[in-house]
């Protein structure tokens, strides 16, 4: 695989990863497997800096936001945090950061539980609580207010007085373990699927579109930083300014401590794993600060992601040993086969754990996992654990290296493995395991949000011969529903409506659905922003047109041309669009808009409009917006502190304008 195609596969990955995470709620892969794909993708970009793109995962804070809330710009971004997992990485990071700010080394540290939650922004006007975010994707995130409202914790008003005029108040929303055991409870009672850690169920519950929902959760918060936009404070350190949101009635980690030295620190960080271990919330590390508030500008924030004033010391996962039974694999929608290990059931951090992922054969052969051996496995607060390694016991007898079989366990076709591929992929488009994972994929929340049509009804409606692909779902009617086994008149009601209203869903989500290799959701908003509407987009990739679109890389562009060119696909396009299924996107840049084929750069900070909301506003206006100015620059927007990108555009002779002139472009003012 080139480098150019490992990356593509990488970010595809994160991608699919990020979304099943955090617009889901349900992540697919664990933390350790998370870092692993991101690291892999940071140094193939670091080798590679032509592979490098504004769109990369690497270069965003966090997660996309979803679509069924209203959006809201952090004021500053919400940044994420580094980890150190031992004390040399530890005293590494106080090294690196002496270096550029010698007086680290005498400001102290505050050290504080890392709390494993949900992060929000909750803005205060005049002391007031205006609105509450997540954070989304640390620039843009949902707007959430009603439903922090109803978490007693937070504070509608903050006490005292003389606040300053606009802050943002940053903290980490939690469920505690009792309360998360009772939301699970009660979710098996009514059969739905059970949230897999407290974290994604405190996620789930603030993004509820009902806030009576989010209130009988009973989430909490611990508040640990302020964002002070407009006014001022006097505080010197992070301790003290955790006493000030003390004192303004916001919660806060009651086992903060200060230290002198990074020495003390590292003395007192085996008691915070054993204090984590008895606490009554889940947590996964210890956030270590520096404490002298003044050093945080110059210490200042590593690729737009992680400031250098804090880090996170997490601690090993929890391991076990337990037997692999057995070696199955899954088709998944694209026809890859998906090894997983058959576990006799082994329980860690209080769960049973029966299965676990193993990727793919070359990972399986390169740790000489085989069936029948004594496994490590870790489950690091995540869903899906995975094996660590066979426990090779000397005079043993193991079983034969395992071998990925050569044909799909569903259909039978031949699944040769391709030169350069570390998956195995069924071909056969009908098979029923692909045809089945790829029905789910197009009506899951992610998607077409078709509500209560999961595996076990897309399986009984295929055995039924009522569906054999995405359009015939549109063609199914209540008479043929409430003749099947387990339909009421209720639910047959329930899902003919919400096939109905997935007609509505944007093409982005649509585009998303259909399940085209190699396109995440990512990638389909970029299609269906660009495009507008599936004709354009579909005249566009059969002339192969969609090379040099950014972020749409050519492994991308490949797969796209090859499904418009497929005509079963565009069969099956021509009946969701007779049935009526929406083929357009809200906030596609118009083709014919005032900057279409226009480059921008954006530069300093504008007067009124946020970093992500001048970029909306040129991408509407069918413009680009990019990250460093040359020749092909068509404008570079200019605010207030604007730094080199302002001497290239001079030294170019590219044209600068301000941001009143953008509006007036993109007929956002006279
Ligand atoms: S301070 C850098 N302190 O961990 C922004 N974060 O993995 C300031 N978190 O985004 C973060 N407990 O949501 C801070 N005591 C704590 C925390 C904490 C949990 C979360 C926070 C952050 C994430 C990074």
């Amino acid at each position: 695989m080139s480098p150019a195609e490992q990356a593509a596969r990488l970010r595809e990955q994160i991608e699919r990863a990020n979304r099943a995470y955090y617009v889901l709620d349900a992540p697919e892969i664990s933390d350790a497997e998370y870092d692993r794909l991101f690291r892999e993708l940071q140094a193939l970009e670091a080798e590679h800096p032509e592979l490098q793109s504004p769109d990369s995962p690497t270069q965003r804070v966090g997660a996309i936001a979803s679509t069924a809330l209203a959006k809201h710009t952090h004021q500053r971004p919400m940044l994420s945090l580094a980890n150190a997992f031992s004390d040399e990485e530890l005293a590494a990071w106080e090294e690196r950061n002496a270096r550029l700010v010698p007086e680290v080394k005498k400001a102290g540290y505050t050290t504080e539980v890392k709390i494993d939650g949900t992060a929000v922004s909750l803005t205060y006007e005049n002391g007031h609580l205006v609105v509450g975010a997540t954070r989304g994707s640390g620039i843009v995130g949902e707007d959430v207010t009603p439903n922090l409202r109803t978490i007693n914790d937070i504070p509608l008003s903050l006490k005292g007085k003389d606040h300053p005029k606009l802050i943002e108040v940053r903290g980490e929303v939690y469920l505690p373990f009792a309360s998360f055991t009772r939301v699970n409870k009660e979710r098996e009672k009514l059969g739905e699927p059970l949230f897999a850690n407290p974290r994604n169920a405190a996620a789930g519950a603030l993004r509820q579109l009902d806030p009576n929902i989010t209130r009988g959760r009973r989430l909490r918060i611990f508040a640990f930083t302020v964002e002070v936009i407009d006014g001022r404070l006097n505080t010197r350190t992070h301790s003290e300014l955790l006493d000030l949101l003390a004192s303004w009635g916001f919660p806060v980690e009651p086992n903060r401590k200060r230290f002198a030295s990074l020495e003390e620190v590292r003395q007192h960080v085996d008691e915070y794993e054993e204090l984590i271990a008895k606490l009554d919330f889940q947590a996964d590390g210890v956030v270590v600060k520096v404490d002298l508030l003044p050093l945080y500008g110059e210490l200042g924030v590593v690729g737009g992601r992680e400031p250098r004033w804090a880090i996170a010391r997490k601690f090993a996962p929890e391991v076990a040993e337990t037997e692999l039974l057995d070696i199955q694999v899954n088709v998944g929608r694209t026809g890859a086969l998906n090894p997983y290990a058959i576990l006799k059931p082994v329980q860690i951090t209080g769960v049973t754990v029966s299965r676990a992922t193993l990727h793919n054969e070359d990972l399986i052969a390169t740790k000489d996992i085989r069936i029948g051996d004594k496994v490590e496995v870790i489950r690091a607060g995540e869903v899906i654990p995975q094996i660590v390694r066979p426990i090779i016991q000397p005079d043993f007898p193991r079983g034969q290296p395992w071998r990925m079989p050569g044909q799909c366990p569903a259909c039978g076709s031949p699944t040769p493995r391709v030169e350069g591929e570390a998956m195995r992929y069924c071909p056969n488009v009908s098979c029923p395991a692909r045809v089945l994972e790829g029905i789910v994929h197009f009506a899951s929340r992610g998607a077409m949000d078709i509500r209560g049509l999961g595996y076990e009804r897309v399986r009984q409606l295929l055995d039924e011969g009522l569906i054999r692909n995405v359009a015939d779902l549109y063609k199914i009617t209540w008479d043929q529903l409430v003749q099947l086994e387990r339909y009421a008149k209720q639910s047959a009601d329930q899902l003919v409506a919400a096939i109905e209203n997935s007609k509505k869903q944007p093409l982005s989500l649509l585009i998303f659905g259909l399940g085209i290799p190699h396109v995440g959701y990512t990638a389909a908003v970029l299609l269906a922003r660009r495009f507008g509407t599936l004709d354009a987009l579909a005249v566009a990739a059969r002339e192969e047109k969609l090379g040099g679109i950014q972020g749409i890389g050519p492994v991308i562009a490949n797969s796209v041309t090859a499904f418009f060119n497929e005509s079963r696909n565009q069969e099956l396009l021509d009946r969701l669009k007779a049935a009526g299924v929406n083929q357009a996107e809200p906030h596609a840049a118009s083709a014919d808009g005032a900057l279409s084929g226009k480059t921008y750069v954006l530069t300093g900070t504008l007067p009124s409009l946020s970093r992500s909301q001048a970029t909306s506003l040129i991408e509407e206006a069918g413009g680009r917006v990019a990250s460093s100015v040359s020749k092909k620059t068509d404008a570079v927007v200019a605010g207030e502190d604007a730094g080199s990108k302002l001497d290239k555009a001079k030294q170019l002779g590219v044209e600068i304008i301000d941001e009143a002139e953008l509006l007036r472009r993109v007929g956002q003012t006279s």
